[in-house]
């Protein structure tokens, strides 16, 4: 018989459901796939920074942004957090208002223009000379960070000695642990073992999400004939930093690394002058983390490890985000699926397998 592993409902703790005639059918894939809930990333356009909707600012609200959500099909989840987008107008008193309303649980950090939807940010340096980030801290609302410095010149971003991700890890977030002690902080999509050993080192404060693609792929994945439908930021890394990713999640004692998928969908990947940067994984995401695990040399037939699988997938997550653990229930079974496009009124979104020439994962999953 087909090995079998039922778990818990899983919360996606870092996606992009994006908006309009996108919006319902990505919701819709993370049910699929077996989510009681996510973390839905806020560079929509325009962007999700601010909490309130009679708040004059020229931004999507936390408000509009939920209501559109639970309209489009997440009523379903059990719950799901929407961070603020950080910008040069967020103030101490928006983050002190809306998490006294309970409708700010998170914010999230961009490197200004570093990716897709990054326009609107404000940087680092600049964010930490105003009380903002104080004003999470006392009101325990989640930093989540995508820890990549920006405006490096091309030599500096990305080189087999330094990358943006390990700039950041080295130079900045050092520097916010030890302003802010008890700032609960998430590093976004980590791709480097500077940022898995930096995390590791550090309180109970700072955890991580990892992607599947980045379990998975190195750079050479990438590169090898351009594989474009695996560009995504931060990038896919060398074999030294996927090596650090894996132990970290197959660590029996992990407490720190969790799913967040990143799957963020575009229907034209590549244009006229360069590439969209986001791998789409809805509706199969935990199939390719449990690929990821297989490929890292884990043997999900050994109860250990089936539970360091579901620890990384379905429990280290929401207990840091404080969600509450499902008691709905879905399972992989060890055999292949088929992968299908997911059409849009906007056009097909492809999946990250068939994007780079697969049509099945090996697993497949049932509700
Ligand atoms: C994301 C997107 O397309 O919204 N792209 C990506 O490459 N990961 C933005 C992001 O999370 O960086
Ligand atoms: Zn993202």
């Amino acid at each position: 018989m087909a090995l079998s592993l039922t778990l818990p409902k899983w919360y996606d703790l870092h996606t992009h459901l994006r908006q309009g005639a996108l919006l319902k059918p990505i919701i819709q894939s993370q049910l699929d796939m077996g989510c009681c809930g996510v973390l839905a990333m806020p560079n929509t356009k325009p962007p999700a920074a601010k909490v309130f909707k009679d708040d004059p600012l020229a931004y999507w609200s936390i408000e509009e942004y939920r209501a559109m959500i639970n309209a489009a099909g997440g009523d379903q989840f059990d719950d799901f957090i929407t961070p603020m987008y950080l910008t040069k107008d967020t103030t101490p008193q928006m983050i002190e208002d809306g998490a006294k309303a309970g409708l700010l649980r998170a914010v999230k950090y961009y490197p200004p223009h570093g990716t897709t939807g990054a326009d609107f940010s404000y940087p680092l340096v600049d964010l930490l000379k105003t009380d903002v980030i104080k004003a999470l801290e006392d009101n325990n609302v989640t930093m989540c960070i995508h820890g990549e410095e920006h405006a490096l010149p091309g030599e500096a971003y990305f080189d087999r000695e330094t990358n943006a991700e390990e700039f950041f890890y080295r130079e900045r977030m050092p520097r916010l642990l030890d302003a802010f002690p008890n700032l609960k902080i998430v590093g976004e999509h980590m791709t480097t073992k500077v940022a898995v050993d930096l995390v590791l080192q550090a309180g109970d404060n700072i955890a991580a999400s990892i992607t599947p693609q980045h379990l998975i792929y190195t750079v050479g994945h990438l590169v090898q004939g351009f594989k474009y439908h695996l560009f995504c930021l931060p990038l896919v890394k060398f074999d030294e930093d996927r090596a650090a990713l894996r132990s970290a999640v197959l660590d029996p004692n992990n407490t720190k690394f969790f799913a967040g998928t990143d799957s963020a969908a575009h229907t034209v990947k590549a244009t006229d002058c360069g590439c969209a940067a986001g791998c789409f994984t809805g509706g199969i995401a935990p199939q390719l983390y449990a690929e990821g695990f297989e490929a890292a040399g884990a043997d999900l037939s050994d109860a250990q490890t089936a539970k360091a699988f579901e620890a990384f997938l379905c429990r280290i997550g929401p207990n840091f985000h404080g969600l509450k653990i499902s008691e709905d229930t879905f399972t992989l079974t060890k055999t292949p699926q088929k992968v299908y496009k997911t059409p849009t009124d906007d056009g097909d979104i492809t999946p990250l397998p068939i994007g780079l020439g697969h049509d099945s994962v090996s697993w497949s999953l049932s509700l």
